[in-house]
């Protein structure tokens, strides 16, 4: 493992969708899922269940699902037009890669896809109306508890020189998803994550900077920082 720092892997863990076919060991998946389930959960739950996905036929089940949801995301992206922190050559950059992953998922050594059981809250069909109520308001928050151990898998497969990148769309077609990685009805998968040795480098994550995403005391006052 390189010797990074956190904030240099930080800043250095942008995503990664050319990923060269050689195997990684499978010690550094475990160190990988070792920093994952570092990660905070709501009320220390670890209700996840990380499955990392080897098997060649598996991964091209998934890769086709994920291609197949890409059909749906370029139909999103249609008329898409460059965000304004970023021009076009580098979006178009941007779109490249992206396409690229629709068409080769599949092909990374490993896939890793973070489940999440549900959670006792939303089960609790007893519960008063008023709160069920309050709780279905909050029903956005329902990756709260396996997100932070997404990034922590971002941030360990930089650290271990690996490329990977945080992908959702197989959510378009869960059922079959769940089939094929068998899913208890209560177990729901929230990202799948292509992983291996990247094709180029990890180069500086770019981001618009704080003061226009901060705010101070309230939306609309820019943090000054
Ligand atoms: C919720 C979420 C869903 C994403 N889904 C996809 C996806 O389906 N396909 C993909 O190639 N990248 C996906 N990404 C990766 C983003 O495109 C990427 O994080 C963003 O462009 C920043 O890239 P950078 O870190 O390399 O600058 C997703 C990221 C997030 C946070």
């Amino acid at each position: 493992m390189a010797d990074f720092g956190l904030f240099e892997t930080m800043y250095s863990a942008g995503a990664i969708r050319r990923i060269r076919p050689d195997p990684v060991p499978d010690e550094i998946i475990t160190k990988v899922l070792d920093a994952a389930i570092r990660a905070p959960s709501g009320s220390n739950a670890q209700a996840w269940t990380f499955i990392v996905v080897k098997d060649a036929a598996k991964r091209q089940q998934l890769g086709a699902i994920y291609k197949k949801a890409s059909a749906i995301l370029t139909v999103l992206y249609a008329d898409a037009k460059p965000p304004p922190h970023m021009d076009q050559s580098k979006f178009d950059r941007f779109w490249r890669s992206v396409v690229h992953l629709f068409n080769h998922m599949g092909d990374a050594p490993i896939l890793i896809v973070p489940c999440l059981k549900q959670s006792m809250w939303t089960n609790a069909a007893s519960l008063p109306d008023d709160i069920k109520a309050r709780m279905a308001s909050a029903a956005r928050l329902a990756g709260s508890s396996i997100y932070p151990a997404v990034q922590n898998i971002i941030l360990a497969c930089r650290a271990y020189g690996l490329g990977t990148t945080l992908t959702t769309i197989h959510a378009f077609f869960e059922d079959e998803v769940r089939q094929i990685l068998n899913l208890p009805p209560d177990v729901q998968s929230y990202a799948l994550m292509p992983v291996g040795y990247p094709q180029g480098k990890h180069g500086p994550v770019s981001r618009k900077p704080v003061n226009e995403v901060a705010c101070l005391d309230g939306y609309g006052k820019p943090w000054p920082g």
